[in-house]
């Protein structure tokens, strides 16, 4: 695991992850690792910071991993609206929400040379404001770019 990938700089965003040699569909090519937080703890060192800039991969109801600190590559992964890759959290056999892990599979064959992109699944139940779209705005470059990371999940439309 990890050994087929390299970071560097990224015409998406600062820097990013990219295959270095072939990766196969369905390939585990790295886990997501850093500290871990509850969210209450993660709210409070990061809450004011609402810059559209984050090193922390939601695990559970608990907890978050903070790649911050002791952070591995992946956390240099950007987000992709048409992604070669899926983060995957595969829950602890014994029940342990501490144990579980995050890890990123490879959707279809990757060419050495290609940056490794997975859908972040921001979404959010309220509409999506203007500044919320451009504070998260995504320069993934695919053709079904949505333009933004976040998704709504509210349904239909409000008369209001
Ligand atoms: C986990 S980091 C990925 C590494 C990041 N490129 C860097 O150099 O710090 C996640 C952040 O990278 C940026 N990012 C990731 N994917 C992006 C995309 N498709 N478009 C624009 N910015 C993106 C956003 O600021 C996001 O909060
Ligand atoms: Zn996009």
């Amino acid at each position: 695991m990890s050994d087929k990938i390299a970071r560097r700089r990224s015409k998406i965003h600062g820097n990013g992850v990219f295959a270095t040699a072939p990766i196969k569909k369905g390939e585990t090519v790295v886990r997501y690792t850093g500290r871990l937080l509850t969210h209450e703890v993660a709210d409070d060192i990061y809450g004011g910071e609402d810059n559209g800039h984050t090193f922390l991969f939601i695990l559970n109801d608990t907890y978050v991993i903070d790649g911050n600190v002791r952070g591995g590559i992946a956390k240099w992964i950007n987000h992709g609206c048409a992604p070669n890759c899926e983060a995957f959290v595969i829950e602890d056999e014994g029940g342990d929400p501490k144990k579980d892990r995050v890890e990123i599979e490879a959707l279809r064959n990757i060419a050495p040379g290609e940056e490794l992109t997975y859908d972040y699944g921001i979404t959010t139940d309220e509409r999506i404001t203007d500044a919320e779209r451009a504070l998260w705005a995504c320069r993934c470059g695919a053709p079904n770019c949505t333009g933004t990371m976040l998704r709504s999940t509210r349904k239909g439309r409000s008369a209001a």
